[in-house]
């Protein structure tokens, strides 16, 4: 019963945080092309994270091209601009992503 609690308590802690980034990627508008884990206009976030995975600089690379878009990585579709996320959010968005 201890033993459950602990548990309990220690998914709860890991999984908070991730949830408020995936609120923020729905309120962004980033859940309108992609999905966590499969593709939709854009790649899952599942294989964002693959491709870059030990990639130390991943998370500042991404983040610039969430506010400026870009193309050419995943295919013949681009990534609009998104002006609606400000710098900060862009690497919580990035920094999440990397961890799925
Ligand atoms: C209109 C559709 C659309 C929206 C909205 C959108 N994306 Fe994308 N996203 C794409 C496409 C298409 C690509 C693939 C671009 C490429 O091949 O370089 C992409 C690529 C990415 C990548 C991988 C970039 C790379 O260079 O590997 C990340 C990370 C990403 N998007 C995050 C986000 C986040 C966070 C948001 C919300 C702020 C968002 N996207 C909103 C369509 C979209």
């Amino acid at each position: 019963m201890k033993r459950a609690l602990l548990i309990m308590a220690a998914i709860t802690t890991l999984a908070a945080p991730a949830m408020a980034d995936e609120a923020l990627a729905k309120s962004k508008n980033c859940m309108a092309c992609h999905a966590v884990d499969k593709k939709l206009v854009g790649p899952s976030y599942k294989d964002v994270a693959k491709k870059y995975a030990g990639d130390a600089k991943a998370v500042d690379a991404l983040a610039a091209k969430i506010v400026k878009g870009g193309s050419g990585v995943w295919g013949a579709i681009p990534m609009p601009a998104n002006p609606q996320v400000n710098e900060a959010d862009a690497k919580k968005l990035a920094a999440w992503i990397m961890t799925q």
